[in-house]
């Protein structure tokens, strides 16, 4: 089964939303086996968004991720890549979907309330850089066999 990371970025705990982005994803069906709320250091957020390193929105988006608390959390399941990408909506939050996080309560693309890994591999090194080994834990939800055709 994949794992994927999710951030609620600092616009999203600053206003009250983390409870119903993790609501959308757990009613999905997906499966929580890390959860932490941190503050962001200089080096993470530029280890986490180096790809985006010299873009026109790469310091106003280091600036914005290390600006209040997060929520990481890491989810499980079958195709949670997407699945989480699909609740989150597109990254501009006018072009998001109605019913999507990013759709339902964001506005501008630097306040888009969230992250989600953009495929299994990105994913994998994102976990890894966001999280420790012993903060995963391994356990399976009860009816997960109603979710997944395993
Ligand atoms: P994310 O990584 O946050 O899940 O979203 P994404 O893959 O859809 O977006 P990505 O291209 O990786 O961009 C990362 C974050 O940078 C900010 N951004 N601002 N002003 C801009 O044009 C712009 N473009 C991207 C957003 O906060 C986006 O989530
Ligand atoms: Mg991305």
């Amino acid at each position: 089964m994949e794992r994927t990371l999710l951030l609620v970025k600092p616009d999203g705990v600053q206003r009250g939303l983390v409870g119903t982005i993790i609501d959308k994803v757990e009613r999905r069906g997906l499966r929580m086996v890390g959860v932490k709320l941190m503050s962001v250091s200089a080096h993470l957020a530029e280890t986490h968004y180096a790809i985006h390193k010299g873009k026109p929105f790469y310091n106003g988006l280091i600036d914005y991720i290390t600006s209040a608390p997060v929520v990481a959390i890491v989810w499980q399941g079958s195709k949670a890549v997407s699945v989480v990408r699909q609740v989150l909506g597109s990254t501009d939050p006018t072009e998001a979907q109605a019913g999507t996080v990013r759709g339902d309560y964001g506005i501008d693309i630097g306040r888009n309330l969230t992250h989600g890994s953009d495929s299994v591999k990105n994913g994998l090194t994102e976990i890894n850089l966001w999280f420790k080994p012993d903060e995963l834990i391994e356990w399976k939800r009860s009816g997960e066999e109603w979710v997944f055709e395993i």
